[in-house]
């Protein structure tokens, strides 16, 4: 047992789609969540600097006693997960081996990918998958002003759903079986991305992955928080002004969340 609470972080809202997936199926553990707020948008920048952001953020994290961190950002997995697990004497997950691992136990090889640009421009997606898949087919695309939509909490309005279509148009939807939401902001936006590809495209939220393998990490080494009663989540943003607690209220279906200021 381990009582500490789990670390988790992104540049904004985005996290929080993995958050509310993680306190699904392990209800019992205590998180701490950093949105980097005044950093946002990771999207758009050099790999040197989502890796110093990282390095900021898990620091922060390990100060406030977390037992392990949750990367819920594919940027700074893409970019930066490799460095931190070297860096950090302890348990970092991120986005894409889970999600990647789903797909080989699914036999997925016809696959989409949607991110930012950091994270296209990277390839971390593309070499997790050939690494791990044989005959992998990917097609990917940037989707560079679905992360600023999502903090605006414009996720479903005409704009987004203009948005959308203009972004996926071009994916052909016989050619891919599932579309991986590469950015954690984009389940924002998964009804209408429905919408614009069909019912035939299996269209994966990275979140619900990270859930089930880190269920099975935690359980595996016996560190389950052993409170069997309420969870406790403290939020805290490197920058307040910002819709972040909208958004979160109506992602987490919770009136009651409260953030705090977080001097970096
Ligand atoms: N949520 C993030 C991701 O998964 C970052 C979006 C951004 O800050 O540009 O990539």
């Amino acid at each position: 047992m381990d009582n500490r609470p789990i670390g988790v972080f992104d540049s904004g809202v985005g996290g929080l789609t993995v958050l509310k997936e993680l306190k699904k199926t392990l209800p019992h553990e205590d998180y701490i969540y950093i949105g980097d707020t005044a950093s946002f948008p990771y999207g758009s920048k050099s790999k040197d600097t989502i890796i110093e952001l990282s390095r900021k953020r898990i620091e922060n994290l390990i100060d406030m006693d977390a037992k392990m961190i949750v990367i819920a950002c594919g940027t700074a997995t893409s970019q930066a997960l490799e460095e931190m697990q070297k860096m950090f004497n302890m348990p970092i997950i991120g986005i894409i081996d889970p999600t990647v691992k789903y797909l080989k136990e699914h036999d997925i090889k016809n696959i989409g990918i949607i991110a930012t640009v950091g994270t296209i421009r990277s390839k971390g997606w593309e070499k997790y998958i050939n690494k791990n898949i044989d005959n992998a087919n990917i097609i990917n695309k940037a989707c560079p002003l679905l992360a600023p939509m999502a903090e605006e909490g414009w996720t479903e309005n005409e704009i987004a759903k203009l948005t959308i279509h203009e972004y996926l148009k071009e994916i052909d939807n016989k050619s891919i079986d599932a579309l991986i939401l590469g950015c954690t902001h984009y389940p924002l936006f998964k009804g209408l991305i429905e919408k614009e590809l069909g019912e035939n495209i299996e269209i994966i939220n990275t979140g619900e992955m990270v859930a089930k393998e880190l269920k099975k990490y935690i359980t595996e080494r016996k560190i389950e928080n052993s409170k069997t009663n309420e969870s406790n989540l403290n939020i805290y943003l490197t920058d307040i002004e910002c819709n972040f607690l909208n958004v979160a209220k109506k992602l987490l279906e919770n009136e009651d969340i409260e953030i705090k200021k977080f001097n970096n």
